[in-house]
């Protein structure tokens, strides 16, 4: 599906499992197309707005166990729908690079894959959601099972685990899921083998990225 106006800016996407190395690129990424004179915004899911933030909280808290599987569909969305409506089309209509870090792919994976609600069902919610915006590309940082245990291990030596990380067999569904969508997804995607060095994870998404802008 298309974008539905012209947009000026341009609107990448860095997807992932828990533990892929997407915040460390993110900021590697924010750093090297602001070096080279892009005004650029770092954004990320669930959140990126204060609205969304509030539903971030909701989603990640521990303490919401009780949470239905469509519930928690409809809050990503919601958190998405805000998202694009506050912050993310008005900065693409000012003319900036949007660097997101997860977007609708996440949906389907965690939520039409890891919880069982539909790959076609999540993608048809989260296009409403967002009137259809369509990234221009997508990073998705593929990473092997030692990588992301090791990098998860060490997160929760510093902080509890959210909601959705208390459940390993859960995350593992969502892991085994990436390859799944991956051959169905429609949008523009680029697959990053982020088992290398940080440096050439980066490098490689720079070249990726450079070649849209
Ligand atoms: P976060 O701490 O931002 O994780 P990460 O650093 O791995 O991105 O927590 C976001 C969690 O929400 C993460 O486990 C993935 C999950 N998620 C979904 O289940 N559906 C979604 O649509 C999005 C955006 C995230």
């Amino acid at each position: 599906m298309e974008n539905h106006r012209p947009l000026k800016g341009k609107f990448f996407v860095l997807e992932g499992s828990d533990g892929s190395g997407k915040s460390t690129v993110a900021t590697g990424l924010y750093r090297e197309l602001t070096a080279r004179g892009h005004r650029v915004l770092k954004t990320r899911e669930p959140g990126g707005s204060p609205i969304g933030e509030e539903i971030r909280e909701l989603l990640l808290n521990p303490q919401n166990s009780a949470m239905a599987p469509r519930t928690e569909a409809l809050l990503y969305a919601a958190s998405r729908a805000q998202h694009v409506a506050q912050v993310i089309l008005p900065a693409l209509e000012e003319g900036k690079v949007v660097l997101c870090e997860r977007y609708i792919f996440s949906s389907i994976v965690y939520q039409g894959v890891g919880r069982n609600l539909g790959i076609e069902e999540i993608f048809r919610l989260n296009q409403w959601a967002t009137g259809a915006l369509v990234p221009h590309l997508t990073l998705y940082l593929d990473t092997d099972n030692l990588k992301r245990e090791e990098r998860l291990k060490k997160r929760f030596l510093g902080e509890e685990p959210d909601r959705l990380e208390l459940d390993g067999d859960f995350l593992e569904r969502v892991h085994r899921g990436y390859g799944k969508v991956l051959e169905v997804f429609p949008h523009a995607m680029k697959i990053i083998d982020a088992t290398q060095s940080p440096e050439a994870v980066l490098k490689q998404c720079v070249a990726a990225l450079e070649k849209e802008l």
